[in-house]
């Protein structure tokens, strides 16, 4: 290996690498060297570091965060609100970028999640195909193409692109529909140590649904989408199948409000639901995880008996552009899970743990609300807007949301 590259592995305690080298090919090594080269091993030995570290315990201020309830608002003032939303649309200021670069781990479907295959009423339908569905219903509405932009990761690009072309774009304007990479992070073992894989390179995994800031913006995409003027964007998760994600409401309402970001929520079913909810802390807006509730506030009630801390977060935001301009050069926290990985024995072995080996590191799109004064909540019926496709079986498996997917058709 390159002095350059050994030197890099003797800084960061990463020589283990060198072990590896009469496994590879004279191609194979100079790969290694390149990707090594591009690896910021000073951030990794920093993110290693706080995984040791005990959670800092801080007395922060939770508060409840208001929201608007869409089953709430007369009729005259939806029609108020989802004018000045058509208009947006209509005037193609509008467009929907899908997070599709995850690993649905917990589904086990080997492709890209939006290839995953679903039997509906309607016959069998992709997941990427359902999306677009909806796409084709806003052209007869609406009279325009919104444009789709699809966030994926390395691991799944080139499969999720192909998937589109082969199936002809589901027969919408591919035009229309653009892909950009998120970026990635070595995975590190307990002692802190990359891991190889198959392919004898670095293990690398998704950076995270946080990423999309960076990445969209690195890709030109944000510069393109300036250029159309494309003013507001929303964003979602490609594993809900009844997202309703070309909405007037959410955006006359966040626009009314003079927000730059808005989201929709549904209503948490029970204190002990295991689910992240909006709220304000320390006075900004931000989604707290269940586990990070106190139970008193958990279960605490307003004066109309409904749970104060109750707006669920599904993955449904809108951004004004401006967002996505000042977050594009922004660092938002990594998070540290300890997941299952297989990884490469210096012998060639390739193991397949039984149980988490490895810390995997992801910044989480919200966590940028922070940085505003506030978001504007829309809370939405769940059966009409809320359909996850997260497990194999279960909660929020593909029956549960197919149910739910075929009683809206
Ligand atoms: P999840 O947190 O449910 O993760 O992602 P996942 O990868 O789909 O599934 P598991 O946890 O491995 O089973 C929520 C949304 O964020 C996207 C996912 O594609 C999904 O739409 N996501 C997640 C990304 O785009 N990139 C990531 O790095 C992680």
């Amino acid at each position: 290996m390159e002095k350059k590259v050994v030197n890099i592995l003797e800084k960061y305690n990463q020589t283990h690498i060198l072990n590896y080298i009469n496994l590879l090919k004279q191609e194979e090594i100079k790969n290694l060297e390149k990707q090594i080269l591009k690896i910021d091993f000073e951030e990794l030995q920093t993110l290693y570091e706080k995984t040791k570290e005990k959670p800092e315990i801080r007395e922060n201020k939770i508060e409840h965060i208001n929201y608007i309830n869409k089953e709430k608002l007369s009729t005259k003032k939806k029609q108020e609100l989802e004018d000045i939303g058509s208009n947006v649309i209509k005037n193609e200021h509008y467009a929907v970028i899908t997070l599709a670069g995850g690993q649905g781990t917990r589904l086990g479907h080997s492709g890209p999640k939006g290839t995953y295959m679903l039997n509906t009423k309607n016959g069998q339908k992709y997941i990427f195909e359902i999306f677009i569905d909806s796409f084709k219903k806003a052209k007869t509405e609406y009279n325009i193409e919104v444009p789709w932009y699809i966030m994926t990761s390395k691991e799944n690009h080139k499969e999720t692109v192909e998937f589109f072309e082969n199936h002809n774009y589901f027969g919408y304007n591919k035009n229309k529909v653009k892909f950009f990479m998120q970026g990635e992070l070595p995975l590190l073992d307990t002692n802190g140590k990359v891991i190889l894989n198959k392919e004898k390179q670095i293990k690398e995994a998704a950076n995270g649904n946080g990423g999309i800031y960076e990445s969209f913006a690195k890709s030109g995409l944000l510069e393109e989408i300036k250029q159309k003027q494309i003013e507001w964007i929303f964003v979602n998760n490609i594993d809900n199948i009844i997202s309703n994600f070309i909405d007037p409401l959410l955006l006359g309402l966040t626009i009314q409000e003079k927000q730059k970001i808005g989201a929709k929520s549904v209503a948490k079913t029970n204190p002990k639901e295991k689910v992240g909810v909006f709220c304000k802390i320390d006075e900004k807006p931000q989604i707290i995880e269940y586990i990070d509730l106190p139970e008193k506030l958990a279960e605490k009630k307003d004066e109309n008996g409904e749970l104060l801390y109750g707006e669920v977060n599904i993955g449904a935001y809108l951004f004004n552009i401006s967002v996505l301009e000042d977050l594009a050069r922004i660092k938002l926290p990594y998070h540290a899970a300890f997941k299952k990985s297989a990884y490469l024995l210096e012998n060639g072995e390739y193991i397949e743990p039984e149980s988490p080996n490895v810390y995997k590191f992801e910044s989480f799109i919200f966590d940028a609300f922070k940085r505003y004064n506030n978001v504007s909540i829309l809370r939405v019926k769940r059966e009409e807007e809320f359909a996850p496709v997260k497990n194999k079986e279960g909660t929020d498996s593909p029956e549960t949301a197919i149910k739910l997917y075929n009683a809206k058709l």
